[in-house]
């Protein structure tokens, strides 16, 4: 089974992109999806490589123990939010084995507009392929994400759970090619 990273974009807790998550821990519950946490990480300092950051060390190498990397997350200002970019730019680095280099990726964008974040999902997807990495093409973007759920916080838009579901399915059997 396919050990799969999940980052969530949004640090707050009572984020929308964690509610995604939550529900895919659910409904693909076959999948081993691992969500890792990165708001720990010192803002990257290509100064500090050789100290060396024990945070970027330990995040690195269990980023290298996932066969993939699952991305949910809202846009900010139509791009990336700082949190989740300051991530990637830790994996980026050093070359030149960088360490989401070839890595099977999937990003998923929220948002509580209408358009769920296409322009920052079009972004990360451009960075991350710049980077190395190989990212699925598929564009899933929600909207108004806010409506998705019911008081409980559980998913109840039956189209965008079949439309996820499908999504990572798809990406798990893009991930093990
Ligand atoms: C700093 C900030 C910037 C935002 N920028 C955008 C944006 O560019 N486009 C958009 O549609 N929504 C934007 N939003 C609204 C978020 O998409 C919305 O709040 C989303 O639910 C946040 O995700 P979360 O619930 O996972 O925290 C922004 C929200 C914040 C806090």
């Amino acid at each position: 089974m396919a050990n799969i990273g999940v980052l969530v974009g949004s640090l707050s807790t009572r984020s929308y992109s964690q509610r995604i998550v939550n529900y895919l821990e659910r409904s693909q519950s076959f999948l081993n999806l691992v969500q890792l946490n990165f708001d720990i990480l010192p803002l990257y300092n290509p100064d500090l490589e050789q100290v060396p950051v024990v945070e970027w060390q330990v995040f690195r190498n269990v980023v290298d123990q996932m066969d993939a990397l699952l991305i949910v997350t809202p846009e900010y200002n139509f791009s990336i939010p700082g949190g989740l970019k300051n991530a990637i730019d830790v994996l980026s680095v050093p070359l030149p084995q960088a360490h989401i280099e070839k890595k099977p990726i999937l990003v998923i964008t929220d948002s509580s507009g209408e358009r769920g974040g296409v322009v920052a999902n079009t972004h990360i997807q451009q960075l991350l392929r710049y980077a190395g990495a190989n990212v699925m093409n598929e564009l899933i973007a929600i909207g108004k994400v806010q409506d998705i759920f019911d008081h409980n916080g559980e998913l109840q838009d039956s189209q965008v759970a079949t439309m996820l579901d499908s999504a990572v399915k798809n990406f798990a059997d893009f991930a093990e090619t």
